[in-house]
């Protein structure tokens, strides 16, 4: 299975028999119809599909933010399904980073202070230094103190992704994180989650795209609530290659991180 270099355990990511239904006025609709995945520590999964198939409330429960209607999420170890409210927003805190399609970072912070924020809640205190530094790493040093309105969406989304590293998750969930950008925009984002990648993280992104999908290691398709494809099932031994195994190689052939 490729994996980045700081590729760790086998099952990070167990997924079994997860169900979600939705009950909405007489109607029940069966958004996830019977999921079941292995992924391990290190992978880039992205997940496509047609709107309406599941890949945002699959993602919901993998963050938590939603529980399943039946079945289990076990993440590095933590069995999420059967944790209380409190217990898994701590959880969420230490453990995963989310990154959304519209940012959704709070207006009325500066940039900075919408990357101090997740620290705060997770009981680190307020640390500006770290905030700054990831700032720095994501390319916009500069832009501390600017409010989101007065950024672009490019830097927003930037912005977005320092805030979802600020605990340091071993996890990155990401829904749509290029769909608001322009091409060369996506593209500088794109860039830094393959970044992320190579340190280790394991990332599940969401995209409409195929040629997006083809920079993940793995790419797992959704039809009605269920998987359809998964290219883990194709992989053959040829695939554990190196080259091979880094998705930014093998689909563009260039590095300019
Ligand atoms: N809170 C909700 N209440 C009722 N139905 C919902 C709710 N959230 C999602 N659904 C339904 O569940 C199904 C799956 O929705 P989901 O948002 O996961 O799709 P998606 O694959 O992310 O689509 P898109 O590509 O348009 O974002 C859809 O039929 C949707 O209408
Ligand atoms: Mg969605």
């Amino acid at each position: 299975m490729a994996q980045g270099p700081g590729a760790s355990l086998n099952e990070f990511i167990q997924i079994d028999h997860v169900k979600k239904e939705y009950v909405s006025g007489r109607r029940t609709i069966n958004a996830l119809r019977g999921i079941d995945l292995t992924i391990a520590g290190g992978e880039w999964v992205t997940l496509l599909g047609p709107s309406g198939c599941g890949k945002s409330t699959l993602l919901n429960i993998l963050s938590g933010i939603d529980r399943p209607t039946s079945g289990t999420v076990t993440i590095n170890g933590t069995e999420i399904s059967s944790r209380t409210e409190e217990q898994l927003s701590q959880w969420r805190g230490q453990n995963v980073g989310i990154i959304f399609q519209f940012f959704q970072l709070m207006p009325t912070l500066t940039a900075l202070e919408n990357v101090v924020l997740p620290m705060d809640l997770a009981g680190r205190g307020r640390d500006r230094t770290r905030a700054s530094e990831l700032l720095n790493r994501v390319g916009i040093a500069e832009l501390g103190s600017n409010l989101p309105s007065e950024l672009s969406g490019g830097e927003q989304q930037r912005v977005a992704i320092a805030r979802a590293l600020a605990n340091d998750p071993p996890l990155i969930l990401a829904d749509e994180p290029t769909g608001n950008l322009d091409s060369e925009t996506g593209d500088r984002v794109l860039a830094l989650f393959h970044e992320l990648w190579q340190q280790g993280k394991t990332i599940i992104m969401v995209t409409h795209d195929r040629s997006i999908a083809e920079r993940g290691s793995r790419t797992i398709e959704l039809r009605d609530g269920l998987v359809m494809r998964d290219s883990a099932w194709m992989e053959t031994s040829e695939d554990e290659s190196s080259e091979l195994a880094d998705p930014y190689y093998a689909t563009s052939g260039a590095r300019d991180v």
